[in-house]
């Protein structure tokens, strides 16, 4: 079960405790966290489930789907690291990953 930290743009975290399999969206719903809206359930349709994977995970992450990067081109801040958390499957490999939220999900 990895231990994966939301922090939001203001620099306050937050630990969520996360399922292997699960999407980061719903393990970051499932434990509350604000700044992740998934407005569209995870059917990559709505971008409001943005969000920045630091370094090193955002390598090792597979890449992103031709659909998500269209949702992408769309967000408020996008940045090198962007990723829609729905579209990111979590795995063991991502305990005490690091996940930064932007200020526009607020
Ligand atoms: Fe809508 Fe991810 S929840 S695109």
């Amino acid at each position: 079960m990895p231990l994966i930290t939301f922090i939001d743009h203001n620099g306050n975290a937050w630990e969520a405790e996360a399922q292997s399999g699960q999407s980061l969206m719903r393990a970051a719903i499932d434990n509350g966290i604000d700044g992740i809206l998934a407005e569209c359930g995870g059917a990559c349709s709505c971008a409001t489930c943005h969000c920045y994977i630091d370094a090193p995970w955002f390598d090792q992450l597979p890449p992103a789907s031709d659909m998500e990067k269209v949702m992408l081109d769309g967000v408020l801040e996008p940045q090198d690291n962007s990723r829609l958390s729905c579209q990111v499957d979590v795995t063991e490999a991502m305990a005490r990953m690091t996940v930064h939220l932007p200020a526009s999900q607020y």
